[in-house]
């Protein structure tokens, strides 16, 4: 992997601090000084331009200082992911009765003799077909494995719960202690949209062809809005929809429908939108992340664009968020965010063009090298070798479950 051009907006940064003293000290803002002297203003202006912004530019260069590119080998970058959620289990190790204590969180699973076993009934079909592809591809070089996969959108194990066992859960907060596994839409189900009838899926379809209309698409040529649609699952996204209404000419963000539509109350009191494809948003400089009922799957998606990510809210994560950094891959936004801070968070982004191209290209390299269909095998098999490792007892085949065949 190319290494990062560390230096360039940490100069960048430097010079607008040399900049800032040179203005500031000799016109002596607290002074007495006549308000109406035009110097003073323009300083006074300029101070507060640099000062605004000078935030942003110092996170971009501790963000650089302190990065550590990842080892691309056998999905390197995620490993630290798996020991952490595994690392409760470590003194104890997994026995059968921790497992069964948490059997009504989710779907049970076996790997016995390199076969697939499930419960015959799974609450969302498509969603346990995308993860079975996984299992299946997993199984021959697995040891005997007996889980609990919680195909629910919310983790099941919050920590301050007391007893606990292990959860496969695909996204979760800090607050819980599920083990995060690669979300069933990487191969099928997901969001199914209008555009997407039957789920997102296909993350290996999706990648190829992002990767290729990231590349190709010109910087220059990008409209330098904030973009954003999507359902309302959740009101922090109101304030970048409120801002776009009050200014077009920054942003354009606007609810679409879901199933829960019921009114124009559901959009914020407006018309719902069309859905807009992956490749549309492409078209656009400023891309906005936000979470739905939990991590949101639209992210590795628009993170090829090769557009600006703005991310907000850092709660809810995915096995391979861990490996984004903020700064580097995208510009982090706090859920609670104004319509007044994304608006300078915007206008920092377009004040300061060549560093955030910089990150749009690094988040776009991160996904593209680091997010291969074959990272999400690799993290699948590691994940569950681990886990194995960690039983306390040899599971044997329940007969109440079936075989799953490819
Ligand atoms: C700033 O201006 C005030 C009033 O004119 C003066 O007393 C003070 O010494 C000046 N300070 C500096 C640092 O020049
Ligand atoms: C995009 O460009 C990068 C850098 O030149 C390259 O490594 C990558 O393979 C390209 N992606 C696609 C989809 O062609």
């Amino acid at each position: 992997m190319p290494p990062f051009s560390v230096f360039k907006p940490r100069l960048c940064v430097i010079l607008l601090v040399i900049q800032h003293a040179v203005h500031v000290k000799p016109s002596n803002v607290s002074g007495n000084n006549s308000p109406d002297c035009p110097s003073e203003k323009i300083n006074k202006y300029s101070k507060e331009a640099n000062s605004k912004y000078l935030k942003y530019l110092n996170l971009i260069a501790d963000a650089q200082r302190d990065y550590k590119p990842c080892n691309r080998d056998r999905c390197g970058c995620h490993a630290s992911v798996i020991s952490q959620d595994l690392k409760m289990f470590k003194e104890k190790g997994i026995s059968a009765s921790s497992i069964q204590s948490v059997k009504a969180k989710g779907t049970k699973y076996q790997v016995i003799n390199h076969k697939v076993y499930r419960e015959q009934n799974c609450m969302f079909p498509s969603r346990c077909s995308g993860i079975e592809h996984f299992l299946l591809e997993a199984a021959p070089g697995l040891p005997d494995l007996e889980l609990i996969i919680n195909t629910r959108d919310w983790p099941q194990i919050p920590k301050n719960y007391g007893f606990f066992g292990p959860v496969f859960s695909f996204s979760k907060t800090s607050e819980y202690n599920d083990i995060m596994y690669p979300a069933w839409a990487f191969w099928e189900g997901g969001p199914a949209i209008s555009l997407y009838p039957r789920g997102i899926g296909r993350w290996d379809v999706h990648r190829k062809e992002l990767g290729k209309l990231g590349n190709s698409s010109k910087w220059e040529e990008k409209i330098p809005k904030a973009f954003f649609r999507g359902s309302r699952t959740c009101s922090e996204r109101d304030a970048l929809i409120l801002l776009s209404r009050e200014k077009p000419e920054l942003a354009d963000a606007q609810y679409t429908k879901n199933q829960a539509w019921k009114s124009e109350a559901d959009t914020l009191h407006v018309a719902p939108a069309q859905e807009v494809s992956f490749e549309e948003h492409c078209q656009y400089k400023y891309l906005f992340n936000f979470r739905g009922v939990a991590a949101s799957f639209r992210l590795k998606h628009i993170l090829l664009c090769k557009s600006v990510v703005f991310h907000v809210g850092n709660e809810w994560q995915e096995f391979f968020y861990p490996a984004l950094k903020p700064w580097i891959h995208y510009i982090p936004v706090d859920s609670s965010a104004s319509k007044e801070q994304l608006q300078e968070l915007i206008e920092f982004a377009s004040h300061h063009d060549d560093v955030v191209r910089e990150i749009a290209e690094n988040g776009y390299k991160m996904i593209w090298n680091h997010l291969r269909m074959k990272d999400v095998s690799c993290y699948w098999r590691k994940l569950l070798k681990k886990y194995a490792s960690l039983q306390t007892f040899k599971p044997s085949r329940d007969e109440m479950l079936v075989e799953i065949k490819g």
